[in-house]
């Protein structure tokens, strides 16, 4: 396995239009449809780093900033920005364009963590991540505390899992 690889390896950009049978009942795509096109972007980033099977162990929220109306199209960017020993971070970027006026806007950003699996369907050690942009710098840099935040949320959610869970 290569030590290390730039967050540039791993990136991942989907562009799709959206038609009528991806919208909700407003006209605007369907948030569950651009929670899949993101889970699945974040995925292949994660893959092209690790050269690995992957599971998604969790994805941090995902605020939906502006509409992605029919006819637009949408764009995911998503890159490897941090990494533990099994654990990759990956961010992606949602822009919708408005392809007769040419506007753009930012419409979601999300992080998801994504855990490379061994043949034996065991966590398994991945290259660490070097960023070299300005943008890739900053994320890097805050990777290890939003890392914290989701250890601390998964014990409340095992706590939580412990007292509802089904008899
Ligand atoms: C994610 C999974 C592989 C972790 O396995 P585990 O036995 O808990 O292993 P560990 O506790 O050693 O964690 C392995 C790594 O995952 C990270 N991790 C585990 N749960 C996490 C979570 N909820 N969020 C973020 N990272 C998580 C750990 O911090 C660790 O990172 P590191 O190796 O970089 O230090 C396991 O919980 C799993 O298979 N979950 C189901 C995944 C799945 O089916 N996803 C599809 C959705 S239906």
């Amino acid at each position: 396995m290569v030590d290390s690889k730039y967050c540039s390896e791993s990136l991942v950009v989907k562009t799709s239009i959206v038609f009528p049978t991806d919208t909700n009942t407003y006209g605007t795509l369907f948030g569950g449809k651009l929670m899949a096109y993101i889970d699945d972007t974040a995925a292949i980033a994660a893959m092209r780093h690790a050269r690995r099977h992957i599971v998604t162990a969790s994805t941090d929220s995902v605020d939906f900033l502006h509409p992605i109306y029919e006819g637009n199209s949408v764009c995911l960017e998503a890159f490897v920005t941090y990494t533990g020993t099994s654990s990759m971070e990956v961010f992606v970027k949602v822009t919708a364009e408005d392809l007769l006026s040419g506007v753009k806007n930012l419409c979601a950003l999300s992080f998801l963590t994504m855990v490379a699996i061994d043949e034996h369907g065991k966590p398994t050690a991945v290259p660490q991540v070097v960023p070299q942009t300005e943008e890739e710098v900053s994320l890097f840099e805050s990777g290890k505390v939003r890392a914290e935040m989701r250890r601390n949320r998964k014990v409340e959610t095992q706590e939580l899992a412990r007292k509802y869970k089904s008899k």
